[in-house]
């Protein structure tokens, strides 16, 4: 008997030495220790021992037992360490690899020098509102006292979407819609697309964006225009940018001006980037006509009011120095990503 014990044992180890997976490991431990084992068929020939010897037999049988099972489970502890090390070493991370950068999207030059006039508006107490770019004719011309044979109407190719409706040619036409409002003062910014029936070149486009301001109050002058724009000039260009205003003319404001900031490439002695004047044009502006206050009911005496008009592609080509406007409009990832 304890010989054919040691036998079982020899075996049972030989085959959990050799054993190369989790399975066969189960495969040995049901062979040898499960119900219809070999040392369970011991057990169940017990009956064949005489009494005084069975106490005997059944710790050798006890004892056989547990030598296997100690070898099963050091040799399962084995397969799981090597099990773990695999993964481990399979799911390294080589930190020294070069990452991949993700695909980032960018701010259209035009939008970014929009955040910039809005941003500096709004910090001088401005509000930002819109207004529609289809347009009765009248809040485009007529309430900006440009009447109907104004020539100023044919300068403006307009696209008419019937006789009294456009495409609004000008931000200009939000002014009438604030005003119509009936809360005073105003002061507000509104920028917006505007529509013109010109052919595409390097300066000229069928749809563009502009942004109009209007200031109305009680002792608005001349001087509060002049204030307001030259320190929009120098948030936008720079501190050191100076700014000249042109006599002008526009139905809308009396009077007139358009104004020009000192180029910010030479500072003001004349280069290629300002065609050798050392001076930009970049708004036009005015204090606003008695007549467009009084059609909206307006007391010309004792408010006034001024107002300008920003080409915003005009600020956003200057600033990043790009010669042809066609470029803000063709959305090429190329031109657009290195903003
Ligand atoms: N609406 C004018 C244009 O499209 C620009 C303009 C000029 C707007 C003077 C104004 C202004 O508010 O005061 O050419």
């Amino acid at each position: 008997m304890k010989e054919k014990l040691s036998k079982i044992v020899e075996e049972a180890l030989a085959g959990i030495e050799n054993s190369e997976h989790l399975e066969k490991l189960n495969e040995i431990r049901v062979a040898y220790l499960g119900k219809k084992g070999e040392l369970t068929s011991v057990l169940k020939g017990m009956k064949d021992v005489l009494p005084e010897d069975r106490p005997k037999v059944g710790q050798m049988v006890n004892d056989a037992r547990a030598v296997i099972e100690e070898k099963l489970e050091a040799k399962k502890a084995a397969f799981e360490k090597r099990i773990l090390e695999e993964k481990i070493a399979s799911e390294t991370i080589d930190v020294t690899l070069p990452g991949h950068t993700p695909v980032a999207g960018h701010k259209h030059p035009n939008t970014i020098a929009l955040d910039d006039v809005e941003r500096i508006f709004i910090g001088m107490g401005y509000e930002v509102v819109e207004g529609p770019e289809i347009e009765y004719d009248y809040y485009n011309f007529e309430a900006l006292n440009i009447p109907a044979n104004h020539p100023a109407k044919d300068e403006q190719d307009t696209f008419y979407i019937n006789s009294d409706i456009v495409l609004r040619t000008q931000t200009s036409s939000v002014q009438v819609h604030e005003m119509e409002k009936g809360k005073l003062p105003i002061r507000m910014i509104a920028p917006g697309r505007v529509f013109r029936s010109d052919e595409v070149d390097a300066t000229h486009s069928p749809s563009f964006n502009q942004i109009e301001g209007l200031v109305i109050d009680e002792n608005v002058t001349f001087a509060d225009l002049k204030g307001t724009l030259a320190e929009f000039a120098k948030e936008m260009f720079g501190e050191k940018t100076k700014v000249r205003f042109r006599p002008h003319h526009f139905p809308f404001t009396e009077p007139s001006a358009e104004m020009d900031v000192s180029c910010f490439k030479c500072g003001g002695s004349g280069c290629r980037f300002c065609k050798g004047e050392g001076w930009i044009e970049i708004l036009g502006c005015g204090m606003v006509h008695p007549r467009v206050l009084e059609m909206r009911d307006i007391d010309a005496v004792k408010y006034q009011g001024f107002a300008f008009g920003i080409g915003l592609e005009r600020i956003a080509l200057l600033k990043y120095e790009i010669d042809d406007m066609r470029l803000l409009y063709e959305n090429d990832v190329r031109f657009l990503s290195q903003f």
